[in-house]
């Protein structure tokens, strides 16, 4: 190889041993024992990171699609080489996916960075499987492409059409009433995710995977096709072919896609969408990695503009295989064209406004993705609150909330952590009312990696009686599936003595959404009292917790580790 060339190709990332002719002759060596000759070596080397693990269901059918990226690869001249990550499945990690999404970031980074590739393809679905890789490939800028598993199809409970999440909440919520039996909670699970595929509701996994494809960093109509089906399987192989054109360029790169406009394209469609306040902090975090600025207050500017325009639950009825069918995402950007900057560029090396050209209105022939003209909802599914009780900002997913308490003043009732609430918050004693604001703290990002315990039950008593919704107030994050009145991310957290850290039961506490204020009502001197006893709670002793603890940064600023997350210029 000439001097000064940058080598490419199997020739990439070779391993240090001073003598780089000796290197390149080693590697060669060890991969003729694969069978591998000069023929395979010479071309574009596609590196293929699979999430696929025994322990995340919603992964099943990803060996398949590794298989299918595989020959999409081979047929455009390049050589896949899988290589596995950690995989996250949001209901068999414990305490909480979030706490490890920056871990697989960096493995994937690592992994990138250390292995012989031209392009890579990044296949996950999972909730923060997805922005985990986001996160890797924007910080190293090698071409990339993404590949979702896909959704579950929709299962059936007495003839009542059910999917997970927001089905599987609802029903709890019934049971916990007295509203379902035993045997009939029991039935409902069995029916609850018939498929293999991620959640396939408007959750999180589904709003980041659309939000990725909006932002052109994926296939069009990669993010809704179900995961068992032949759409999703032609997609794989596409994205294979794509994957080494973008190989042959050079680019577009992460981060000639990941500008300033598709992340505010992305937000666009996250609103549309009635999509997962999860998101909001995925996004920000990836934008930081790209060295883009983007704020609650983006978040809180879009919300306001842009109505919902998607039927699919939490928010609207239907799921993402409604939305699959009715045009997918692609057909939601057309009806949002007119919303979007269709200058930005995608992974395809042409513009959104390009590839919109080619794609047909929203068909009237389906009532899944609207159009301005005829939303599903107003603007602001999505609120961003700031006031006494969260300084630096708290979410609230609108769509999901009731009405009536979008503003609402009541007496607090305080949990100290998901499992002080889960010991007592049935508690007779505790005589909460459907007027008290429960507030669950030290669950934010350093003081439990933030869980998804945000929405707390109803307490079994208030449910019996046929309460369905009171306001919460939380540092945790909520589930994209989850509804009801929650009040989010509350920026900074009481583990680092963010004023919910001050709240004693019985205070005062306002939510006032139309006027964007969350306020904690009591006065400063009495604050300023309590500030000075705060004593902030224990880091874990070692290991991965340790460093996340010591380095996290809050939820307005992403959660992302603070020496992986340079402050935008
Ligand atoms: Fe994997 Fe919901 S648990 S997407």
């Amino acid at each position: 190889m000439p001097e000064g060339t940058t080598p490419s190709g199997i020739d990439r990332n070779l391993p240090s041993y001073g003598d780089t002719d000796f290197s390149r002759y080693l590697r060669r060596a060890f991969l003729a024992s694969a069978g591998f000759d000069e023929t395979d070596l010479d071309r574009p080397i596609i590196g293929i990171a699979d999430t696929s693990s025994d322990y995340n269901t919603c992964h099943r059918e990803m060996p398949s699609l590794v298989a299918a990226v595989k020959r999409g690869v081979l047929e455009a001249g390049g050589l896949p080489f899988a290589f596995p990550t950690a995989s996250l499945h949001e209901i068999l990690f414990s305490p909480t996916t979030m706490l490890y999404r920056n871990l697989v970031a960096m493995e994937t980074e690592e992994l990138i960075r250390a292995q012989p590739m031209d392009a890579v393809v990044l296949l996950s679905g999972c909730d923060k499987t997805v922005p985990a890789q986001l996160m890797a490939a924007a910080s190293v800028n090698l071409p990339a492409i993404s590949l979702v598993t896909g959704p579950m199809m929709t299962g059936f409970w007495r003839g009542e059409r059910l999917g997970a999440c927001t089905d599987c909440r609802r029903s709890w919520a019934e049971y916990r009433a007295g509203r379902l039996s035993e045997r009939e909670i029991n039935e409902i699970r069995q029916a609850l995710c018939p498929t293999a595929g991620t959640c396939m509701d408007m959750g999180s996994a589904s709003s980041i995977a659309c939000v990725t494809e909006a932002m052109g960093l994926m296939l069009p109509g990669g993010a809704t096709a179900p995961s068992v089906s032949s759409d999703r399987l032609r997609i794989a192989v596409a994205t294979g072919r794509e994957a080494v054109k973008l190989a042959l360029r050079g680019g577009p790169r992460p981060r000639d896609v990941l500008t300033r406009s598709s992340f505010l394209n992305g937000l666009t469609v996250l609103i549309a969408l009635g999509g997962s306040t999860n998101t909001i902090i995925h996004l920000i975090a990836i934008a930081r990695r790209a060295g883009i600025r983007l704020t609650l207050d983006d978040v809180e500017e879009v919300a306001q503009r842009v109505p919902l325009l998607v039927d699919c639950k939490p928010a609207g009825s239907g799921y993402l295989e409604d939305m699959h069918w009715a045009g997918g995402v692609p057909a939601l950007l057309k009806a949002l064209e007119s919303l979007l900057d269709l200058s930005a560029l995608t992974i395809t090396g042409r513009t959104l406004g390009e590839l919109l050209a080619e794609v047909p209105p929203p068909g009237e022939w389906q009532t899944t993705i609207r159009t301005l003209d005829n939303p599903l909802g107003p603007p602001g599914s999505l609120a961003i609150l700031r006031g006494t009780l969260a300084p630096e900002g708290a979410v609230i997913k609108v769509a999901a909330a009731t009405p009536s308490l979008l503003h609402h003043r009541g007496p607090a009732v305080v949990f100290e952590s998901p499992q002080d609430a889960a010991d007592r918050i049935d508690d007779p004693s505790l005589r909460i009312t459907p007027d008290h604001v429960i507030v669950l703290r030290n669950a934010g990002p350093v003081g439990a990696g933030m869980p998804e315990a945000g929405s707390l039950p109803i307490p079994r008593y208030l449910a019996e009686a046929g309460v369905r919704d009171m306001v919460r107030v939380t540092d945790a994050r909520m589930s994209g599936t989850a509804y009801g009145t929650v009040v989010l991310h509350c920026s900074p957290e009481a583990a680092v003595g963010g004023p919910l850290a001050l709240v004693r039961d019985g205070d005062k506490i306002e939510l006032n959404v139309p006027e964007r204020r969350l306020d904690l009502l009591v006065d400063e001197r009495e604050l300023a009292r309590r500030r000075e006893q705060f004593t902030p709670p224990p880091l874990p002793e070692r290991g991965w917790r340790r460093l996340y603890a010591e380095h996290v940064l809050q939820a307005h600023l992403g959660a992302d580790l603070d020496f992986l997350s340079p402050e935008p210029s």
